[in-house]
């Protein structure tokens, strides 16, 4: 079976978050499960590109509005990744040095769907499925069924994966000539409320659309930005498949970013060592819990209630914890969380900025990891963070809910708080501080959290079978 995933991220070419994790390896499990599994994404200006060697299997062009787009597609030479990596260039759009944030991103991502649908009709590749993650590759359903040129394509199952329906890719209907020429009497299929909304349309067109938890699925239904009735009247056809983790990268065994890796069995004095330098380094007192916070600064992430949350702690509450956050998005929650270090020397400090290595030691040093999150279509954070021995403190919503069990139930071993707002999260961050007060219990729970099965192995084989239903 040939399966082609189509994103704009993929780890560790270029990752701004969770999307790119899960792109970058579950085609690697899938491969292992015995089908081919390859991934295309827009070629960047970034070090992973210029460090690899790629070679060009074709190009052409095609228009776009008036313009006229010449396009390559480039394959890495070596599989390192576990997968075929694929690389769409189009000058002036696919050769940027970032994701996301460019004025014209509308037209980008638009350039790269038709790109690649460009290319696959001129090529000898015939996949199976095509496999559609978020919103900036959303038109493709819709396209393979009624773009004008692309007929071969039209009996080709497509899977549409929604890892955030907050972004949806809305575009005012004037750039709809911007799109591949397209049977017009279906425009319908594009729109959603008087725009063209490229989340809207994989929904409807895709053969199967998933969600990155079954909780999440449900929680669509209530909550989607607008397409909650889209949800409920497409939901024979939803999935929630929950995320997994690549255990090869997350294996505090085998970590070269972490400066004591650690097993199972010496958990504990492997994150006390850890702990200790960490916290040196960062200048926290390291005889305290460590709570952390790893994440985009994001109202959807429940950041915007750190500052207030580590306010509260010190100053009403008066817990003796050190707190690091490693972070980067909004300049207002940096700005609201900067000021703290200063405030409060030896329990509070942060990095600002995106430092994947530096992540992966946080997560060996750290005792507790906080979600705070509004939405949370799956999370892998927490599931990092288990993996690393660390109690994930989490807002009980979408695929949080499903992955972490309380300490309150016999077979729970994190701690899940109800609301996103500054008290409910106090009061499950004093919760988890408590628990980890009793060693002999905070000690055996991460033996417990280390040996929990969150791997790709059976979410990548759930994959397959849907792709199997869909396409018999
Ligand atoms: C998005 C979601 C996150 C999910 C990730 C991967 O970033 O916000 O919850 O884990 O995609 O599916």
């Amino acid at each position: 079976m040939n399966v082609i995933h189509l994103s704009v991220e993929c780890y560790p070419v270029a990752k701004v978050g969770g999307l790119a994790d899960v792109v970058g390896a579950l085609p690697k499990y899938q491969n292992k499960l015995g089908i081919n599994a390859s991934v295309v994404i827009p070629w960047y200006d970034k070090p992973y590109i210029r460090d690899h060697a790629f070679d060009r299997v074709v190009s052409g062009t095609f228009n776009q509005g008036s313009a006229t787009l010449s396009y390559e597609v480039w394959k890495q030479v070596e599989s390192t990744l576990g997968f075929d990596l694929f690389l769409i260039k189009i000058p002036g759009f696919l050769d940027r040095s970032e994701v996301y944030g460019y004025a014209d991103e509308g037209e980008q991502f638009i350039a790269f769907q038709h790109a690649f649908l460009d290319w696959l009709t001129i090529s000898a590749i015939v996949p199976d499925i095509v496999h559609c993650h978020d919103y900036h590759v959303g038109l493709i359903p819709f396209l393979m069924q009624w773009g004008d040129r692309f007929h071969t394509l039209r009996t080709v199952k497509t899977v549409a994966t929604v890892h955030n329906g907050q972004y949806q890719g809305w575009m005012n209907w004037s750039k709809g000539i911007l799109l591949p020429a397209f049977d017009t009497w279906k425009w319908g299929l594009l729109d959603w409320d008087g725009l063209i909304n490229p989340l809207a349309a994989a929904i409807k067109c895709s053969t199967a659309f998933t969600t990155v938890s079954e909780g999440y699925l449900k929680e669509l239904l209530v909550e989607a930005n607008g397409l909650q009735t889209l949800f409920a009247s497409e939901s024979f056809k939803g999935v929630g498949i929950v995320n997994g983790i690549d255990t090869e990268v997350w294996d505090s065994e085998k970590d070269v970013a972490i400066q004591f890796p650690f097993n199972i069995r010496n958990v504990t004095k492997g994150k006390e060592k850890n702990k200790e330098t960490f916290c040196e380094q960062y200048k926290l007192d390291s005889r305290r819990p460590l709570l952390v916070f790893i994440g985009r600064f994001a109202y959807e992430k429940g950041a915007d209630l750190l500052s207030e949350i580590i306010i509260n702690l010190f100053e009403v509450k008066d817990e003796k914890i050190s707190i690091f956050i490693l972070g980067s998005g909004d300049s207002e929650i940096r700005d609201s969380l900067a000021p703290l270090s200063a405030k409060y020397p030896g329990y509070f400090s942060a990095y600002f900025g995106y430092d994947e290595s530096l992540a992966h030691w946080v997560y060996a040093s750290a005792d507790l990891l906080l979600m705070p999150s509004r939405v949370e279509p799956c999370g892998l954070n927490q599931l990092y963070s288990l993996r690393y021995g660390t109690l994930p403190v989490v807002r009980a919503i979408g695929g949080l809910k499903d992955t972490v069990i309380d300490i309150q139930d016999p077979e729970g071993y994190g701690v899940r708080f109800a609301e996103a707002s500054v008290e409910s999260a106090v009061e499950g961050i004093q919760r988890a501080v408590l628990f980890s007060s009793n060693s002999a219990a905070f000690e055996k729970n991460k033996k417990r959290m280390m040996s929990l099965d969150f791997s790709w192995d059976s979410s990548a084989k759930t994959y397959i079978d849907l792709y199997n239903q869909i396409n018999p």
